[in-house]
């Protein structure tokens, strides 16, 4: 759906992007990462043709994106990082006022713009825009956005100035969407990402450091720690005098790492010495974790 190849982008003497590539399927909802200043932003706005780049491509569906020259964005529904709104009109209104602005079919206005205030819980809001919440806020920009019916839908850090409750009310929309429309956004809240996304990026110093499906990513991660939760509390004890660098992490439980110890030997030794466990576990790395790795 879209392309991205040795995008650089600087601004005066400062590097942001240093050659990004980026690949985003079909029908994927795709978390694009990125600490605060990373470059999320440059990165769309070049995609959308609002930044000249300094070098590299970009096609969206398959057609080139040149600077200035909005021909690709009909493909694109986009929710910029600060959406700005006529704060006078109501939120009907400003769909009408979007869609007559970017000539859809003057019948096809109303009906359109009634089912996607559904979508995004709005529908019953009668007041003008100036009285919204940032929330309310986001979901009629997602409304604005999916006006057109775009092939793929770009949001700027949707979520990220939302309570849990409006962040969560964004992330049901945006998975709801998906069957009709790809969806990419930009984000620094991993537990974001895990909740919806099936492909991420990290974007990191000015390139994409990791990328592709997130449960090949996670699986390729292996993590090497094991968590081993042990019935009484005494017999943890018994375990760290013979194994020593088995760590306490809460009451009755301890966590290993495999490079101290084989999970067999342990195991052995609980079966010879009578000590009852309700778990042992390899832990799962956390998008947290690779992220940490990856920027290290
Ligand atoms: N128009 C601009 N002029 C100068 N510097 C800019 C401009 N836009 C962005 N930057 C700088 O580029 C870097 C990346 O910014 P941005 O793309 O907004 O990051 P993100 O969206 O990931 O937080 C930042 O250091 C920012 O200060
Ligand atoms: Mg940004």
């Amino acid at each position: 759906m879209l392309n991205i190849h040795n995008l650089h982008k600087s601004f005066g003497d400062k590097k942001v992007l240093k050659g990004l590539e980026l690949s985003v399927p079909k029908h994927s909802v795709f978390g694009f990462i990125g600490k605060n200043g990373a470059g999320k932003t440059t990165t769309i706005r070049t995609i959308m043709g609002l930044l000249m780049a300094d070098e590299g491509e970009i096609f969206v569906a398959g057609e080139k994106v040149v600077y200035g020259n909005t021909k690709t964005n009909r493909h694109i529904g986009y929710l910029p990082d600060v959406p700005e709104f006529y704060s006078f009109m109501t939120a009907i209104e400003y769909l009408r006022f979007c869609g007559e602005i970017s000539s859809m079919d003057s019948l096809e206005i109303k009906p359109r713009s009634e089912k996607l205030l559904k979508l995004v819980g709005l529908e019953d809001e009668k007041h003008r825009i100036k009285g919204y919440s940032r929330g309310m806020k986001q979901r009629l920009g997602i409304a604005q956005a999916l006006l057109n019916r775009p092939k793929l839908l770009i949001c700027d850090e949707p979520t990220s100035a939302l309570d849990p409750i409006g962040r969560k009310e964004i992330l049901n929309i945006l998975s709801m969407v998906k069957e009709n429309t790809t969806v990419l956004f930009s984000t620094h809240i991993l537990s974001d990402v895990e909740r919806i996304c099936t492909n991420v990026a990290f974007l990191n110093d000015g390139v994409i450091s990791m990328q592709g499906k997130l449960s090949k990513i996670k699986s390729s991660y292996r993590s090497e720690e094991y968590v081993l939760e042990i019935e009484k509390y005494e017999d943890t004890h018994k375990l760290m005098r013979t194994f020593p660098k088995l760590k306490a992490s809460d009451n009755n439980t301890l966590r290993f790492n495999q490079k101290n110890y084989s999970p067999f030997e342990i195991i052995q030794f609980m079966a010879n010495n009578d000590i009852a466990f309700t778990k042992i576990e390899k832990l799962e790395p956390t998008l947290e974790t690779l992220f940490m790795e990856v920027v290290k």
